[in-house]
């Protein structure tokens, strides 16, 4: 044991690195401060961007792009399958609230964004009254979409660890583009289109919830792995 951790203290000697593993573009706050929420916020709108980027030293994935893979939307009147699902500017959120409970281990977590989301579609069955078919590219842009994430968590043996998340969306517009629709029959297809974007928030009820949850369990998925990696102390000095 004792041989063991000389050695680790020679190792992290020579690699100079071993002080901790917080990347040098999250400054920590101090749970003492007055202003903790206010000083988190400011380190979320500062590092959020870099941290949406990805660290691969820590296994974090980017979420800008963040690769959803395939999303398989199941209505009783309406299949869609999107494959090699990329959505893009998470990166450039913007935080409209932020709020921490120390003592009960709680986080609300509210903020902004105007992503796109761009996958290869299948499609078949109606939506509202109209039949819908097609199979091919599509683009979907979505306008200040708006999530609040509020979770619980807990320290274990030094790390946190979410042990609970809820969470409720909302959007201001969307705006559809989808290529061969009807099998390449463009005037039904444009026809089906404007209808699409003229109804675009009742039609994303429809067809968004598998996307967008899958959106914010990426999120989720990428904080927990930071909070595997780094202990609480380093995240929140003590
Ligand atoms: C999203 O884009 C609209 C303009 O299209 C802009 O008014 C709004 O501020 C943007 N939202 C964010 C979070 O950047």
């Amino acid at each position: 044991m004792r041989v063991s951790l000389c050695l680790m203290a020679i190792a992290c000697f020579i690699a100079g690195a071993c002080a901790g593993k917080l990347p040098s573009f999250i400054k920590p706050c101090a749970a003492s401060d007055p202003n903790l929420d206010q000083c988190i916020a400011s380190v979320i709108t500062g590092a959020g961007p870099k941290f949406a980027q990805g660290i691969p030293e820590l296994g974090i994935k980017p979420l800008d792009p963040a690769d959803l893979g395939k999303v398989v939307v199941k209505n009783p009147a309406l299949n869609v399958i999107f494959e090699d699902t990329v959505v893009t500017g998470l990166a450039g959120f913007r935080l409209n609230n932020f709020k921490i409970n120390v003592e009960k281990g709680k986080v609300l977590l509210d903020f902004t964004a105007n992503v796109t989301l761009k996958a290869h579609y299948e499609m078949d069955g109606q939506v509202l009254i109209l039949p819908i078919k097609g199979s091919g590219q599509t683009k979907i842009k979505i306008t200040n979409l708006n999530i609040v994430i509020r979770y619980t968590y807990k320290t274990v043996d030094g790390y946190w660890t979410i042990t609970d998340h809820k969470d409720t969306y909302k959007m201001d517009n969307a705006h559809f583009k989808f290529t061969n629709l009807f099998g390449g029959n463009k005037e039904l297809a444009d026809t089906t289109i404007k209808f699409l974007n003229e109804n675009s928030l009742i039609i994303m009820q429809e067809i968004a919830p598998p996307a967008i949850d899958q959106i914010i369990s990426s999120c989720v998925l990428e904080v927990r792995k930071l909070f595997k990696e780094i202990p609480a102390e380093e995240l929140l000095a003590q």
